[in-house]
């Protein structure tokens, strides 16, 4: 029987950690450094960071653990792939050079120019005054980028030229972000969704389409955030959709990479624009999206283990997802997230729940009396299922509605779009 260790502490990891447990090969699942939330589903925590890839590797090795699976994007970035491949360990996620693909822009909008992949027109700027000079030639809305992981919120989009300027001046100016360098990209306008699929060079499994919310507020309103709720499969989008998406998005993409000598292997996703013109990529990340791996992921039928046991030995299994259900999850997150987060507000409420709903927990720690409370943005993302959207929407927030949550909040138009 094996043991798996995952890298990460928020409610996709939780999720990631929950599927694994449900293969018949695997008998222990830890999450380094995980949250106690997760204790509840038979998932170990460990108390190590996960930039600490020594203490990482040196626990692996010990409790014998044979795939580890890396949740966040940091920790790639940090080249802890590479880190755990030399030390002669299994690891699914992508190298320290593939994953730049998330972590700078404007690579990954080299790569897709290279790529041949539709997404929207850009220029970068590494001064203020070329940017602001740029301005002149340019249509509004318009999109402005950090350079550089920023947790989705280094992304503004200025009405006027005004709004440029100034968010200019904050990130070339000020150095919000710690950027040195950003984007300037045409506006798209259409729905946002998201394909992630598990990639090992040729071989590319497609999960089903999911949608996130980024904004806070209800009707994509106020600041972006990490995701506030997402749903999967889309309905409105046809299951054709998913596969002309890996052909124009995924696999162009991994063939540039390799003309650059870099295979992929991990989950790559690609955030797109359904645009009047067909899909666009706005972004790929190198891992799983979260909140869209709390409802993609439980919809895998088959062996979670044994699909990236298999994708790492160039031999991935049969893979099947189901396909009677729209997966619903939404994020309950503290009162004045983003901006702010409160910590010590008690989670009773989320202690029994209807059958068919699931709790992943992210933001979270244990009180003195060992009761879940509150640690953080995004304390948790409550999934549940139906027949359809409209019916997984009514089951979900009349619960949520019923429960007299204080001091947190969540989006009451999750799914909404599906409709
Ligand atoms: P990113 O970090 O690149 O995913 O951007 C964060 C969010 O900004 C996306 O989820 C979109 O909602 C929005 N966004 C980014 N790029 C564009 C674009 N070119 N056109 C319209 N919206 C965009
Ligand atoms: N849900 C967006 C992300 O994971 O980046």
């Amino acid at each position: 029987m094996a043991k798996v260790l995952v890298i990460g502490q928020g409610a996709r990891e939780h999720a990631i950690g929950r599927q694994l447990l449900l293969s018949e090969q695997v008998e222990e699942v830890y999450c380094a450094p995980g949250n106690p939330g997760m204790l509840r589903s038979g998932i170990k925590t460990v108390p190590i960071k996960e930039l600490n890839f020594e203490k990482l590797v040196e626990f692996a090795r010990k409790q014998a653990v044979s795939l580890t699976v890396v949740g966040p994007e940091l920790p790639l970035q940090q080249g802890i792939v590479d880190y755990f491949n030399a030390a002669g360990l299994t690891i699914f996620g992508p190298s320290q050079a593939a994953a730049k693909l998330e972590s700078s822009k404007q690579f990954a909008k080299k790569v897709m120019q290279e790529a041949g992949v539709p997404t929207a027109r850009y220029a970068s700027f590494q001064d203020e005054s070329s940017a602001i000079q740029a301005l002149s030639k340019v249509s509004y809305p318009v999109v402005i980028k950090a350079d550089g992981l920023a947790a989705g919120k280094g992304v503004a989009i200025a009405k006027n030229q005004s709004d440029a300027v100034a968010i200019i001046h904050q990130l070339l100016g000020e150095h919000q972000f710690n950027t040195t360098s950003i984007v300037i990209e045409e506006y798209l306008e259409g729905q946002e969704f998201s394909l992630m699929a598990f990639v090992n060079g040729d071989q590319i499994i497609p999960m089903p389409l999911s949608q996130d919310h980024k904004a806070a507020y209800d009707g994509d309103r106020g600041p972006n955030t990490g995701g506030m709720g997402a749903y999967s499969p889309l309905p409105q989008f046809s299951t054709e959709l998913g596969k002309r998406c890996v052909d124009a998005v995924v696999r162009p993409v991994i063939h540039a990479l390799r003309q650059r000598d870099i295979s992929f292997c991990g989950v790559l996703y690609a955030g797109l624009i359904m645009t009047k013109t067909g899909p666009k990529a706005i972004e790929y990340n190198v891992r799983f999206g979260d909140p869209e791996t709390e409802v993609v992921l439980p919809q895998l039928q088959s062996d979670f283990y044994e699909l990236i046991l298999g994708l790492l030995d160039q031999q991935p299994p049969q893979v099947k997802w189901q396909n009677n259900d729209i997966y619903l999850g939404v994020v309950v997150s503290s009162e004045n997230y983003p901006q702010s987060s409160a910590a010590g507000i008690r989670l009773s409420s989320f202690n029994s729940v209807p059958a068919d709903f699931t709790i992943n927990y992210a933001g979270v720690a244990q009180d003195s009396k060992n009761e879940l409370v509150s640690n953080g943005g995004r304390i948790l993302c409550a999934t549940t299922k139906a027949s359809n959207i409209t019916q997984a929407r009514t089951i979900l927030y009349s619960w949520l509605n019923q429960q007299k949550l204080v001091g947190m909040r969540y989006r009451n138009d999750i799914g909404k779009r599906g409709e």
